[in-house]
């Protein structure tokens, strides 16, 4: 607990296992408390600058009334109304937002200016998507399969689809947990080599797997969950023709659930685009967990609040 206060977070990969274990046990312990409505308030008075770069539904609304809930106040600073929209260094808006806040949440594009914003800033910067990263995402997706499958440990996941920021972050977080991932992307749109060699040194060290596939079927055979996201994401809109084209043998149906275990689970961070990357049947349906998995992006990022911010 102590070793998570002032902390970032930028990117799994700086966390240990014990410590995202950690965030997920107050994650339920505070999902728990809020049905029992017996919240206390760890963060009264305190404040989170919300910086959005790009647009979101979940991300913002579950911190701002994360936050709310904790006894602090968030506030929604879009990047065009701020200074640093019109040119002003992000070292200096790290250095001003560090005197009248204490935590700031960003969603952007380069993950560069992220971990700027963390090294120049003397208060937690969270990481709320990047091209490269979505962290706060898989915390919830977590905290999500351990209610429906008990645990983490060996438990198989796999992700069709683009390889990029959720993707990521999905496999250093469970090379970290010890799961067996497999993930099935088209030829050209693979994971980061970097986070691929990451992913598999820290599979290694924690006796967790991580494999890459062109092959949908592949990737779901034993699978007790399956994951997918957008095939265009934001900032990407100009490719959109060209990776429908590219995407379209990955797209989550029926017949492909048919093939992972009989009891999988089916995720999907949202937005999702029905009829592309899932059918409407498939996400709609019994396995699946969306709304659970949406739900808990309030309870993950309160336990992450409460340990950096507390
Ligand atoms: N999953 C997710 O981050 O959703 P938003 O883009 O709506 O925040
Ligand atoms: N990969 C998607 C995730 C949205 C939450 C995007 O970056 O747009």
């Amino acid at each position: 607990e102590k070793q998570l206060k002032g902390r970032d977070f930028l990117t799994l990969a700086d966390y240990k296992q014990e410590e995202l274990s950690y965030l997920l046990k107050l994650a339920e312990d505070l999902k728990k408390g809020l049905k029992a409505n017996e919240q206390e308030q760890p963060l009264k008075g305190k404040t989170l600058g919300m910086i959005f770069e790009k647009a979101s539904t979940r991300t913002r609304v579950s911190f701002e009334v994360g936050i709310y809930q904790l006894g602090g106040m968030g506030l929604f600073l879009s990047s065009s109304d701020l200074q640093v929209g019109r040119g002003e260094s992000v070292s200096d808006t790290a250095k001003v937002l560090s005197g009248y806040l204490d935590g700031i949440m960003i969603r952007t594009f380069s993950q560069s200016v992220v971990e700027e914003l963390a090294e120049q800033a003397s208060i937690p910067v969270i990481n709320g998507l990047t091209d490269m990263y979505h962290p706060c995402q898989i915390l919830a997706d977590f905290q999500t399969i351990q209610e429906n499958k008990g645990g983490l440990r060996g438990v198989k996941l796999a992700y069709i689809g683009d390889g990029n920021n959720v993707a990521h972050s999905l496999m250093l977080g469970s090379a970290i947990m010890g799961m067996d991932m497999c993930i099935a992307v088209p030829k050209g749109f693979e994971p980061d080599p970097v986070v691929t060699n990451k992913a598999q040194m820290l599979a290694d060290l924690h006796g967790g797997n991580v494999q890459i596939t062109t092959d949908p079927e592949l990737a779901v055979d034993q699978a007790d969950v399956i994951y997918t996201d957008v095939w265009t994401s934001m900032g990407q809109e100009k490719e959109k023709t060209l990776r429908e084209e590219a995407f379209s043998g990955f797209q989550v149906n029926r017949k492909l659930v048919s093939l992972a275990k009989a009891d999988a689970i089916i995720m999907h961070c949202l937005p999702a685009h029905r009829e592309e990357e899932i059918t409407a049947e498939v996400i709609d349906g019994k396995q699946s967990v969306v709304f659970q998995q949406a739900e808990n992006r309030l309870h993950a990022q309160k336990a992450l609040m409460t340990a950096l911010m507390g």
